[in-house]
């Protein structure tokens, strides 16, 4: 529509800004309803539920969705040992996960369970459709199959020896009818794409990994499985003897669960998918477009791609009974510092190693030391010397204007570095305005101020810009540690709600002066016992 009208300018709302009309739709993976929620899980939907609140605040509109993928031979196998249905099964592994969403604070608009009907009716109308196209076809799939295991197996699952492990009993040769979706044909278009976006994915050593796997001919995706052998899943509506294999029904949430999330194919929306690196290459990074494409619809805005977290430098894993459970240590450290920990030490992107001492270390450091007494101690003085009210700075004196430009511009830095999404690096800096604030009271010394009334002015402006640093800050923060955030401006008097930042953010704040504070209170109290006892020596 050159020199036409943009639908921006058609749809601004008078007295709106441009940027109003932003909007993200970000998801998470659905983790699979196969066992209770771990450490991996739990980093995942923390880290996607701070990007939605960090959007939001930057006047952005926002559609966060999670969920969980509930089909398959896995939660087959799982419901199985336990005796149950697998529906009841899954039924109660999602209440567990919404339990855990619930303790920390991940709020997503929309959870999506693939056992749904809105779903269910998605993945069947997209089958329809690609089927009816023509990019869903009949074949044969021939393959090792461990009849104790109920799976096919792979060349990398075979020894060296070309025997297979003990493990899957006895392996047959097996040859089975099924569908294929036709992902060939979109080879040469997704290469073109991955290397004309550099963006498409994050951070960009990880579209090198989908690239070198296109390099060898993509070999046809099997789309089904025979019921004989997989009950658990979407049937195909073109074949009752057939069920959907689980990662074309579990990629197919992210259209269910777009716009409205009432399961309309035309409610998608490209979406940043947040999900780990284990599954970029081939599910999202190569089925996922493809499927997209032969829908009509268009590509995702970006793939996310998170690393893993490790313990002793080893895979988590529930064999060796290294697993982290973030139900626990938000027990006993609180929510927000678990948010506030794997945020702070994760580089998004890449791996680290869980450490409990380094969460305590940072809960007693970082957040009760730096941030709770900053308020506690700024906080109190208003109390004992101002009478609870905020004062108003009326002469803001050369320290104060020194200490003002250092806090906007660490605000500044975090700014970028959020959008630029390294985390771990925003909150260094936001802290650097904590630090410096609590340097600020540390050498104005207003306990001697109060002393001397002729250093009335210094004594407001060292208790008004301490109540405006923490302010400005708590304000930012809420996207990682929300409650305590909300509960710190409640103790300075603000309401506590989290709104999107006026457009000439960073701004020093002026309107607090007189206002009151409310009860001050330690916002990460001490632990009982100090941090010598620790949950996973
Ligand atoms: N069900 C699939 C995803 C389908 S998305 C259309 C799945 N589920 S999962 O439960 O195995 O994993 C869910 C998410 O947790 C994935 O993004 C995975 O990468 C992430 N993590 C699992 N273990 C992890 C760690 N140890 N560390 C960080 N994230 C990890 O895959």
């Amino acid at each position: 529509m050159v020199g036409g009208p943009t639908l921006a300018s058609i749809c601004i709302p008078h007295g709106a800004r441009k940027d109003d009309l932003k909007s993200l739709y970000i998801t998470t993976a659905i983790d699979y309803a196969n066992a209770k929620p771990h450490l991996g899980h739990a980093y995942e939907k923390v880290l996607t539920d701070t990007l939605a609140r960090f959007a939001r605040r930057q006047g952005v509109r926002v559609r966060f969705l999670s969920g969980l993928d509930e089909h398959g031979q896995k939660v087959q196998q799982s419901a199985a040992k336990t005796g149950q249905s697998p529906q009841h099964f899954v039924d109660g592994i999602s209440a567990e996960f919404l339990r855990l969403w619930d303790i920390l604070k991940v709020e997503p608009d929309d959870y999506l369970r693939t056992t749904q009907t809105r779903h269910r009716q998605v993945v069947q109308s997209a089958l329809n459709q690609l089927h009816a196209q023509g990019d869903i076809v009949r074949g044969t799939f021939k393959g090792f199959y461990s009849i104790r295991a109920e799976q096919f197996l792979t060349e990398k699952e075979r020894q060296a020896d070309g025997s297979w492990p003990v493990i899957y009993g006895e392996v047959v040769e097996l040859t089975e009818e099924n569908y294929f979706f036709k992902l060939s044909k979109h080879q040469d278009w997704l290469r073109e794409l991955l290397t004309r976006n550099p963006n498409l994915i994050f951070p960009d050593f990880r579209a090198k990994e989908v690239l070198g796997a296109l390099e060898k001919p993509l070999p046809d995706l099997c789309i089904s499985r025979p019921k004989t052998r997989l009950a658990w899943g979407i049937p195909l509506p073109f074949d009752e003897n057939q069920v959907t294999y689980v990662w074309f029904d579990a990629l197919l949430n992210y259209v269910t669960g777009a716009g409205s999330g009432q399961g309309k194919m035309e409610d998608w929306q490209p979406a940043v998918h947040v999900i780990g690196k284990d599954i970029l290459v081939p599910a999202h990074g190569i089925y996922w477009p493809c499927m997209l494409r032969a829908l009509g619809l268009p590509v995702f805005e970006q793939l996310l791609v998170h690393g893993f977290w490790t313990r002793k430098s080893e895979k988590l894993s529930k064999s060796t009974g290294n697993v982290v459970d973030p139900e626990l240590l938000a027990a006993h450290y609180g929510a927000d510092s678990f948010r506030y920990y794997v945020l702070r030490e994760m580089a998004l992107g890449h791996d680290a190693d869980f450490d409990e001492e380094s969460l305590a270390a940072r809960r007693k450091g970082e957040l009760a030391h730096e941030l709770g007494n900053l308020l506690q101690r700024a906080g109190s003085m208003v109390g004992r010397y101002r009478d609870g009210k905020i004062p108003t700075v009326t002469k803001p004196d050369a320290v104060s204007a020194a200490f003002r430009a250092t806090v906007l511009s660490s605000l500044r830095k975090w700014d970028e570095l959020m959008t630029a999404r390294q985390i771990h690096l925003a909150l260094g800096e936001l802290w650097k305005g904590v630090q410096a604030a609590n340097q600020m009271i540390e050498s104005r010394a207003p306990w001697k101020l109060a002393k001397d009334p002729a250093q009335a002015d210094a004594l407001d402006a060292t208790l008004g810009d301490a109540m405006a640093a923490l302010e400005l800050v708590l304000e930012e923060v809420a996207c990682v540690i929300p409650s305590t955030a909300s509960a710190g401006l409640r103790q300075i008097g603000h309401r506590g709600d989290i709104l999107p930042r006026s457009r000439d953010w960073p701004q020093w704040p002026v309107h607090q002066a007189g206002r009151a504070l409310g009860k001050i209170e330690p916002l990460f109290p001490l632990l009982e016992e100090d941090q010598k006892k620790t949950q996973y020596p």
